[in-house]
């Protein structure tokens, strides 16, 4: 029994880093549903139900043999439709049992592989990665947080932390400016935009920014979300995490860096920013390791809210009731 709601299997996740992803099969879990992932050597894509029909020897445990996938444990091989095409040892006029294995939709996007879950459903991932231009990527990561899906994509949402966990890093609780954010609903998904915030207090934005004149979250149904950053200089930072949930306790993270028009090469990119990347991921997985504990500890219970907690209705509607709340537009004090 599947305690997710059923649309959330009709959308696309993240579930890979498409540079991992040989012929070498991965075993990946989304939603509690187990994938055996593999690319052949002609470049196709196979997903399967991690589950051999014969005796249920993990697929992803077999090997890729030109166009298919075979399982360890008695060799029979599945196309990419997850069709048995061979089965080692039976006679040549011995017809093939009519078996398959379930197989899923997947594709490659911006460096890495995404996945629907779902028989049906969207014929594509969501516009907003569509859209990205792979070409301005300078970095590409992938985590595990201990966190249910809902925590993990409101903790990154979320600017109202940053002045405790990320203390001097990100912001100062000492140095509040007054700010507004506007938040607006759109059929992806909804973004929030930050205003009158020209500067960041903490040391990452004294190392690494120049002023702002646009700071904005965008989200995309179902795990995707954006911090965007332009400046006033022309360029663009956008900061991509894609959130995939394996079980309601277990969220994975993708995330990809793109930098617009200006001189920021790959490894420079990496070189400076990969320590406080590091350290702020490793900031928000410890406190969200804590939520989580308590969370078991107390029993799940709904947690008192304010206006300053912009995203996570939303985030619990979607997730709870497979689909975005009503349209909505509003504007928020607070103090940044
Ligand atoms: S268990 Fe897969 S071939 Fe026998
Ligand atoms: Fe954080």
């Amino acid at each position: 029994m599947s305690a997710w709601h059923p649309r959330l299997f009709t959308h696309w996740y993240a579930v890979a880093r498409a540079d991992e992803l040989g012929t070498r099969p991965l075993a990946v879990t989304l939603l509690d549903t187990h994938v055996a992932l593999a690319r052949t050597r002609s470049g196709t894509l196979i997903a399967l139900e991690d589950r051999c029909p014969h005796r249920h020897a993990p697929l992803s445990a077999g090997c890729v043999e030109g166009e298919r996938l075979a399982c360890p444990y008695h060799g029979w091989s599945f196309n990419a439709d997850g069709r048995v095409c061979r089965i080692p040892g039976l006679p040549a006029d011995n017809a093939l049992p009519g078996v398959r294995v379930r197989h899923f939709a997947a594709c490659e996007l911006d460096g890495f592989i995404w996945l629907r879950p779902g028989d049906s459903g969207a014929a594509q991932p969501h516009a907003m990665i569509r859209a990205t231009d792979p070409q301005t990527r300078r970095f590409l990561w992938r985590t595990r947080w201990s966190a249910n899906v809902v925590d993990a994509m409101e903790n990154f949402l979320d600017p109202l932390h940053t002045h405790f966990v990320h203390a001097g890093l990100v912001r100062r609780d000492a140095a509040r400016v007054q700010a507004v954010a506007h938040f607006r609903s759109n059929e992806e998904g909804f973004s929030v935009d930050y205003r009158c915030m020209p500067a960041q207090s903490g040391l990452l934005y004294r190392l690494f920014e120049s002023k702002r004149t646009a700071e904005r979250a965008h989200v995309a149904t179902p795990g995707s979300a954006r911090l965007e950053y332009v400046y006033a200089n022309g360029s663009r930072v956008l900061i991509d995490l894609h959130f995939t949930p394996r079980t309601q306790e277990q969220t994975d993270v993708s995330i990809a860096l793109h930098v617009e028009g200006r001189w920021a090469p790959a490894w420079a990119v990496r070189l400076l920013a990969w320590p406080f990347l590091k350290r702020v991921n490793a900031q928000d997985m410890a406190i969200l390791a804590l939520q989580a504990g308590n969370k078991r500890r107390f029993g799940e219970r709904r947690g008192a809210s304010t206006p300053l907690d912009i995203v996570r209705g939303t985030l619990e509607h979607f997730w709870t009731q497979g689909e975005l709340p009503p349209a909505a537009a509003r504007d928020i004090s607070m103090m940044l």
